[in-house]
């Protein structure tokens, strides 16, 4: 269920292994490919591109990652990945889900658009999924319908425990017309509040800017964005932010969540389904892949070996990394931002953790391990 990175790149590894699969989407082709949403890949996602014949266009065009500079106390910190050895690459999320779309119609895939799912029934047994008046048996669900999704609602309240958090304040994302200004993901630690420059190909930025929770792009005027982004960005005596035209905006909310369990019978939770983190640390998209590298192991397990020991443990193996993955996204979203009503001691030690981070080896260390992606276990 979904055809959004998860459901993709799950259909893309099976077919790999010799399993069959059909992918039901709720939206159109188009909608799909042209959704403007994460930017970052950890270096194994893009190993997995590249081993799974995915990958000649992300090696080609993605833009390589050296590392973050972060700005407070007016100076720039660079904190390189090379502190771990490693490397994360700028890939559009929607340039990921055409590659794995056109990977998929090329093997001859079934990706039905405009398909949205209904209803599923008998997941303990035989599992039937109702869409667009029809039904289609089968011997799993895979719910990488996102996290407004109906697949978490298949599993039953009694069993369902959910975790969530909401920050109190969102991020207003601006897509613009303009080379980035400065070679590294650039981050202001302002006390105007966070803002992000990054990059989606060397002549667009992507912008971030802290804001309300419930705030309306129809707030920002072009004229308020730039001179926000500027004063949150910029470094004096510095390259200027280069301005460009706004092609896109919108106000995303920040929000932890995790269900648990991730498998109920024979229904997989994969992706958004299960959890969501604030954007922050780039980690959703990313924690989708990782989510349906095991879930696709477990599979080829099953119907290769007969062995479900991986089916079995594939909740538990997937929230073990998960919940790293929301410290290290609760960590630095909390870090990073200027909450509403805080004390002065509390944003000194915001001050704090940011040096730590940037200015001490074990700091920058730990940053770039998380930052670059922590280690999918089968
Ligand atoms: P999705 O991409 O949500 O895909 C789910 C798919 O299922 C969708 O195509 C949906 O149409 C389909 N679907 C839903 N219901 C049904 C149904 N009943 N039947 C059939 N199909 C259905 N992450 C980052 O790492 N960095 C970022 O900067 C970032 N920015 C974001 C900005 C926005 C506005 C949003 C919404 C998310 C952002 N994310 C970001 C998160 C990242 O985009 C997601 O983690 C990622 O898309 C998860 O992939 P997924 O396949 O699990 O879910
Ligand atoms: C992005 O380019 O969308 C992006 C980059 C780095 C982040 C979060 C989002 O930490």
């Amino acid at each position: 269920m979904g055809a959004g990175p998860a459901g993709l790149m799950l259909s893309h590894l099976l077919h790999l292994e010799g399993i069959e699969s059909v992918v039901l989407e709720s939206r159109s082709r188009a909608h799909v490919r042209e959704r403007v949403r994460a930017g970052v890949l950890e270096q194994s996602v893009v190993e997995l591109m590249q081993q799974t014949g995915v990958g000649e266009r992300v090696s080609r065009q993605g833009i390589r990652m050296r590392g973050i500079d972060f700005r407070f106390d007016g100076e720039p910190h660079l904190v390189e990945f090379s502190a771990a050895g490693r490397y994360a690459m700028v890939w559009p999320q929607h340039e990921l889900v055409e590659d794995l779309a056109s990977a998929r119609v090329a093997a001859g895939g079934e990706i039905l658009y405009e398909s949205a799912v209904t209803a599923l029934e008998s997941l303990d047994a035989r599992p039937v999924i109702h869409y667009g008046g029809k039904k289609l048996g089968c011997d799993f669900v895979a719910g990488c319908d996102g996290f407004h999704g109906i697949s978490r609602g298949a599993i039953p309240p009694s069993v369902l425990k959910e975790h969530d958090h909401v920050f109190p304040f969102g991020w207003l994302g601006v897509l613009a017309e303009a080379p980035p200004a400065w070679p590294d993901i650039t981050w202001g630690c302002h006390p105007r509040e966070f803002a992000m420059m990054s990059m989606r190909t060397p002549a667009m930025t992507r912008l971030y800017l802290q804001c309300a929770p419930d705030d309306d792009a129809a707030n920002w005027s072009d004229e308020r964005i730039w001179s926000e982004l500027h004063a949150r960005l910029d470094l004096p005596g510095g390259t200027k932010l280069n301005e460009g035209r706004i092609v896109q905006k919108g106000v995303a909310a920040m929000r932890s969540y995790v269900a648990e369990p991730m498998r109920h019978g024979r229904l997989f939770l994969a992706g958004d389904a299960a959890h969501i983190v604030p954007p922050t640390g780039a980690k959703g998209l990313n924690a989708a892949m990782a989510d349906v590298r095991v879930l696709a192991r477990a599979l080829a397990a099953h119907y290769k070996r007969g062995d479900d020991g991986l089916i079995e443990r594939y909740s538990e193996t997937c929230l073990r990394r998960m919940w790293l993955v929301e410290r290290f996204s609760t960590w630095l979203c909390t870090t990073v931002h200027r909450f509403p009503d805080t004390d002065a001691f509390t944003r000194r030690l915001q001050l704090a953790e940011l040096q730590y981070m940037a200015l001490t080896e074990t700091g920058r260390r730990s940053f770039a391990e998380n930052f670059t992606g922590l280690p999918v276990e089968a």
